[in-house]
């Protein structure tokens, strides 16, 4: 499974790179509001192109996600095209984020403006990331289109699930993947029974009809949940920052850690370095 790392944060994606285990990168407008506010917040004046362009130069020939935030068909491809011939020059590395459905509720876009824009972009051989992916018919329909990455939401899955049978829950709280009986019951919504269940479903989906687009599981929040995504054959997962550096944590790691270090023969150290 490739790891691509969730934040905007020039520091945080650098760290990822050195440690050598980053397949890649993914932003949001969330994600990129939080690094310029810290950013600003010391005093910094930003120039975001420039900002932006240096990650792209962290990420290498690895894909970094870009987002679009026209809601509209004809805006996100304007947008996606201007986006992908500002940066992609760069490295050569970006792709395109779109929403799988961007209407509000009632407003006047149609459900459908993402999957156009989707199939749009991917025929002009941009490659595309459908994000805020929350059932398997979504991926589906991402897959058709053309998307090179379907991005499920996990964690807010396992978020509404709790919600709706309000249980108390902190964000990182790990939930099972293979649900939870709550009042006797197995919790579910549509036959989701958690964020890794969704995971799963568009893995299947995918891998059943051979279409080319690769599962990205997102809005993961915890290190269990990525073994689980791994163990569902989710080709990327994408992390914060925290869990990844939470994946090599274990107290018998570090105990292990004081015992090797009390033994050591001096000799071999000499002999060694
Ligand atoms: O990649 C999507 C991610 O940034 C959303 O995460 O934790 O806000 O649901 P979260």
């Amino acid at each position: 499974m490739k790891i691509f790392i969730d934040s905007a944060d020039l520091d945080e994606i650098r760290q990822a790179f050195e440690w050598g285990i980053a397949d890649g990168v993914t932003t949001n407008p969330s994600l990129l509001k939080k690094a310029v506010d810290k950013r600003v917040s010391k005093g910094e004046s930003l120039d975001l192109k420039s900002y932006i362009t240096q990650i792209l130069e962290t990420a290498g020939k690895t894909p970094v996600s870009l987002e679009v935030t026209e809601t509209a068909a004809k805006g996100m491809i304007t947008q996606g095209l201007k986006i992908y011939e500002m940066f992609n020059a760069v490295a050569g590395n970006v792709n395109i984020k779109i929403p799988v459905n961007p209407a509000f509720q009632n407003d006047d876009v149609t459900h459908f403006d993402g999957i156009q824009a989707i199939k749009t972009l991917t025929g002009k051989g941009i490659p595309v990331n459908c994000t805020l992916v929350f059932t398997p018919e979504q991926a589906l329909l991402a897959a058709k289109a053309g998307a090179t990455y379907i991005s499920p939401f996990a964690g807010r899955v396992d978020d509404d699930l709790r919600k709706k049978a309000e249980m108390k829950f902190d964000k990182t709280d790990y939930f099972s993947a293979e649900g939870t009986i709550h009042e006797d019951m197995l919790l579910e919504d549509n036959g989701i029974v958690s964020g890794i269940d969704l995971v799963a479903q568009c893995v299947d989906i995918v891998t059943h009809y051979g279409f080319p687009s690769e599962i990205l599981a997102a809005s993961l929040r915890n290190t269990r949940q990525v073994r689980e995504a791994a163990l569902a054959g989710s080709h990327i997962a994408t992390l914060p920052f925290s869990v990844i550096r939470d994946m090599l944590k274990h107290h018998k790691t570090y105990e292990g850690m004081k015992l090797f270090t009390n033994d050591i023969v001096p000799d071999y150290v000499k002999l060694t370095k």
